[in-house]
Order: structure tokens, then C-alpha cells, then sequence
């Protein structure tokens, strides 16, 4: 069965059909959803999901764009979503250095404090990272984030920096930007990492991939991306497919 490691069915694109969509994924084969948090609401409304459908799971975090929203009030609420029985993760968290807001100083001292709680929770953690390499590995190295576990999601760095990030004992998350034709700096990723550290994520809404690029994305679209990674590999589409499963279920322990 595939699993699907990172997704946001909260997201407003769903509104009109996400429990068809959602109803129809395991007949499909998509035996697993994590859905993540990218905001306080977010979280509150993916433990809703996973409290409505068996296979989903949620994770609990804030997204670095969003983290202006935090103060240790909400951040004492968001601690207890943590403990929920069905969050299986604290996420997503990290930098994100494409928009100028919040400033660098907010977002890395809410992925300081969001990767500590992980560790509170003994949860592991999602972490999102956009044009800002060094100081989320400094911050991970700074903090043994090893110790706690994860994953690098949506990876868009060199093939070096995603085996650092594995040294450090984590998995690298590929979703449709590998079949991209300009994907081409994922691919070298893909082929240069073991299949051991690869979990399977679309980030729907967001990313379809090609034959589907533009459109709204969902999980269903986990085949081509699976397709695209097998060629890359030289392995079969099932192998794929049970690898990453034994790959997520062992850091989400699902
Ligand atoms: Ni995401």
C-alpha cells in the first residue's frame, strides 16, 4: 500500500469534495495519510481529519511563514495537540527564506522551540526548508536533531546536503518535482541516496506531478511519482512502493 507521507486536506481547495476524495483513496491503494500542519488552524482541523478516517494521521506544527502567530500561550495548546493519540508528528516546521516575513530571527527561534517540543513528545519531526540551507542544518546540528528523527520534506537541495541531512539519521521526503523536466537537481538526489531514506509526499494541494502539473494535486498522483523514482533507481514500481511504505511507517511508527 502506498503512504502518503505529507499532505494538507484542511486546505480550502478540498472544500467541495474532500470526503469523496478522502473515501476513495483506499480503494485506490493509498493506505496511509499524514496530514500536516502548516498553522494553528490547520493543526485543530487535521486531528479532525484523522479523528474521521482510520487511515489518516495528522501532524501538529506551525510552518515557518506562519509563525507570527505563535506566543506561549497558543504554543502551550499546540503541546497538547502533540499528545493526541492520532499525531503522529510535529510539522511542518522549519525556515523559509523565499518571502522576507516573518523575519529569520522569529522563524528560528519558533523552529528551535517547535523541534525541542518534538523532542518533549518523543514525535518526530517534518521539517520545510526553502533557500535557507545552513541555518536550518545549523539549527538541527545545533539542537542533536538527530536524537529526535524525520524527515527533510519537499528536499530541494544538492545531493551533499540531503546525505548530510541522512548522516544525521533523517529521511528525505520526494514528491512530483522529481518528474518535473526541470527536476533535473532531484533526480540527482533521488539517484544518489539510498532508497532506505526515501519516503513517498505530494504536499497536495500543491505540486502535481507531470502528467498533471498545474492541477490541484492529491494523493492519488503518488503513482507517478513512484513510476519516476523506479526508472531513476532502476527497481521495480512495487518495490518502490513497499520500501517507502517500510520506510514511513518506521519513523511515523504507524
Ligand atoms: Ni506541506
Amino acid at each position: 500500500m502506498i503512504f502518503e507521507t505529507h499532505a494538507h486536506y484542511d486546505d480550502e481547495a478540498f472544500d467541495d469534495d474532500r470526503d469523496a476524495l478522502l473515501s476513495s483513496m483506499q480503494k485506490n491503494g493509498i493506505g496511509v495519510i499524514v496530514n500536516v500542519g502548516a498553522s494553528l488552524k490547520s493543526t485543530a482541523a487535521g486531528i479532525r481529519l484523522a479523528e474521521s478516517y482510520p487511515f489518516v494521521y495528522a501532524a501538529a506544527g506551525v510552518h515557518p511563514s506562519e509563525t507570527a502567530e505563535l506566543n506561549e500561550e497558543n504554543f502551550a495548546w499546540l503541546r497538547e495537540q502533540c499528545l493526541h493519540k492520532k499525531v503522529a508528528a510535529v510539522g511542518e516546521i522549519g525556515l523559509d527564506y523565499y518571502w522576507d516575513e516573518p523575519s529569520h530571527e522569529i522563524q528560528k527561534l519558533w523552529f528551535a522551540r517547535q523541534l525541542e517540543l518534538a523532542r518533549e513528545v518523543q514525535k518526530p519531526i517534518i521539517i520545510h526548508s526553502r533557500d535557507a540551507a545552513k541555518d536550518t542544518y545549523d539549527i538541527m546540528a545545533a539542537h542533536n536533531a538527530g536524537e529526535i528523527g524525520g524527515v527533510v520534506h519537499c528536499f530541494s537541495y544538492s545531493a551533499e546536503m540531503a546525505q548530510e541531512y541522512i548522516k544525521m539519521g533523517f529521511y528525505i521526503g520526494i514528491g512530483g518535482v522529481v518528474t518535473f523536466k526541470n527536476g533535473k537537481k532531484l533526480k540527482e538526489v533521488v539517484e544518489a541516496i539510498p532508497i532506505k531514506r526515501i519516503l513517498l509526499e505530494t504536499d497536495s494541494p500543491y505540486l502535481s506531478p507531470e502528467p498533471n502539473r498545474g492541477k490541484r494535486n492529491s494523493s492519488l498522483n503518488i503513482p507517478h511519482i513512484a513510476q519516476q523514482i523506479a526508472e531513476i533507481k532502476g527497481m521495480s514500481y512495487d518495490e518502490v512502493i513497499a520500501v517507502t511504505e517500510e520506510n514511513a511507517r518506521q519513523m511515523y511508527r504507524i
